[in-house]
């Protein structure tokens, strides 16, 4: 049993976020028999979302309250894929920004208002990264946080690691957010990931969040950083809001504790963070509700082992306005997708116009048992930070893969002008190979009315726009 498991949960991870080593053997066609709902793009939008009238008049609790939306089956079984969500091809020949190490999951820094900043003429993106001579799928158990900078938004340069040797929680860093708060202080959020001092070790899924702060420096020549040798742990999985590892011990794939997003919100200006979670109990023993189901087609079965299935967005508030030094406090989560699927990472957020936009990656692999769709990016609106969040374009998919390049694209950040970063996953090169890319997509703009969303244009590889300024 244990064995089983252990290799189960060793093959997922292997192939988690990226699907990379069973990437070769994988072919469209296989991809379009198993997966109906992404075999055609079609020419026009097939699903609309509600009106935006709709989603004002949507119910609105506060971010203490007990009330989590749900992300229900009805709405994932109208996942269609059509010119409006579905990422154009990228060419085999895509260039990178850097041939030292692997590049995937990136953010802006940002202030706590979640615009990317120039500071002192200069943008920085911070990315997870690994030596580029490793091979692609061992990269999440050697990730590090790596730097980049430039003027222009999309020419960068590579800054090296971000904290000091040895200093970091866990034994690797994963994704986090870089905040900005006074003259020159940069708090980075992010998820320790394996137990402190692990080492490589790929059976290791402790996940927690921590924080450190340090300082950035720059002049005319580039980026540099200082400090960020105090990290502490800041949540863990209590088992209670959020599942722990333990209590996951017969999930098919793995639990989550990690991705913290942070940003003040508009509403009441107290500072908060999203972050990745599972519902708590032991894996298996959830019992869809039917505010996780919808309303369900005649004919619609849920398979009984559709309850493994249980990802969630998290909520933490801080106690103080200084993130520096505030205690953080769990919260329940702002949305779940309890018998739809198991991961709902990277959680973030888009403040418009009084609406909240609240996106996350996930992955076709994780949907559960009756369901499909693409690896992609996908939303949902909301009056408030907590609220009974609607999805976008009727079934939240807001740019899924190609069905001809099913893991092309991954990581994506959909950013306050919603342009949407990701990164180059998995290419298919042709005769069933393909080329890794480790290196920024090209970025892509969304046109968003209502809840619903439009692909409009294609702009260049790792743009990302500064939108404040620090001098
Ligand atoms: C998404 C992701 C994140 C995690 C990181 C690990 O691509 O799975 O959830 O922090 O990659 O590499």
């Amino acid at each position: 049993m244990k064995t089983f498991k252990s290799m189960a949960v060793a093959v997922m991870i292997a192939s988690l976020p990226v699907a990379a080593m069973a990437t070769p053997t994988v072919k469209s066609q296989d991809l379009a028999d198993k997966h109906p709902a992404t075999r055609q793009v079609s020419a026009h939008k097939q699903t609309y979302g509600v009106t935006a009238q709709a989603v004002s008049k949507a119910k609105a609790y506060k971010p203490t309250d007990n009330y989590t939306a749900t992300w229900k089956r009805a709405d994932a079984l109208k996942v269609r894929m059509d010119v409006t969500n579905t990422t154009p091809v990228i060419p085999a020949d895509f260039p990178i920004m850097t041939d030292k190490v692997w590049v995937w999951d990136t953010w802006p820094l940002t202030g706590l208002d979640t615009k990317p900043l120039k500071y002192k003429g200069w943008q920085v993106i911070m990315s997870l990264v690994a030596p580029r001579d490793i091979p692609f799928g061992d990269r999440h158990w050697q990730a590090r946080i790596g730097y980049f900078y430039s003027k222009d938004g999309h020419n960068w340069r590579y800054g090296g690691h971000l904290f000091p040797d040895g200093y970091s929680k866990g034994s690797r860093e994963w994704a986090g957010t870089a905040i900005l708060t006074g003259k020159n202080q940069v708090t980075q959020f992010y998820t320790a990931s394996g137990h402190d001092g692990g080492g490589i070790n790929n059976t290791d899924f402790q996940q927690r969040l921590a924080q450190s702060t340090g300082q950035i420096h720059a002049d005319e020549k580039g980026v540099w950083f200082t400090g960020f040798r105090n990290h502490r742990i800041i949540a863990e999985a209590d088992g209670d809001l959020y599942q722990s590892e333990e209590q996951s011990i017969n999930s098919p794939i793995i639990y989550a504790f990690r991705d913290p997003f942070v940003f003040r919100d508009p509403k009441d200006q107290k500072i908060y963070a999203l972050f990745e979670g599972n519902t708590p109990g032991v894996a298996g023993t959830y019992e869809c509700t039917k505010k996780d189901l919808g309303n369900l087609p005649p004919g619609h079965v849920v398979p009984d082992n559709a309850n493994l299935y249980t990802g969630n967005i998290g909520l933490m508030s801080a106690s103080s306005k200084d993130i520096t030094k505030a205690k953080w406090k769990l919260l329940p989560p702002v949305l779940s997708a309890n018998c739809v699927n198991q991961q709902t990472e990277r959680p973030h957020m888009v403040f418009k116009n009084g609406k909240y936009y609240l996106f996350t990656i996930s992955h076709q692999f994780t949907y559960a048992p009756g369901l499909t769709g693409p690896d992609g990016v996908y939303g949902f609106v909301g009056p408030a930070l907590r609220s009974d969040y609607k999805p976008l374009n009727a079934s939240s998919l807001v740019l899924g893969n190609p069905p001809e390049a099913p893991v092309q694209n991954y990581s994506h950040e959909v950013l306050p002008n919603f342009m949407v970063e990701s990164f180059i996953d998995t290419v298919p090169t042709g005769n069933g190979q393909v080329r890794f890319g480790g290196t920024l997509a090209p970025t892509l703009q969304l046109k968003v009315d209502g809840a619903n969303t439009y692909l409009t244009r294609t702009l260049p590889y790792g743009y990302i726009p500064a939108l404040a300024s620090v001098k």
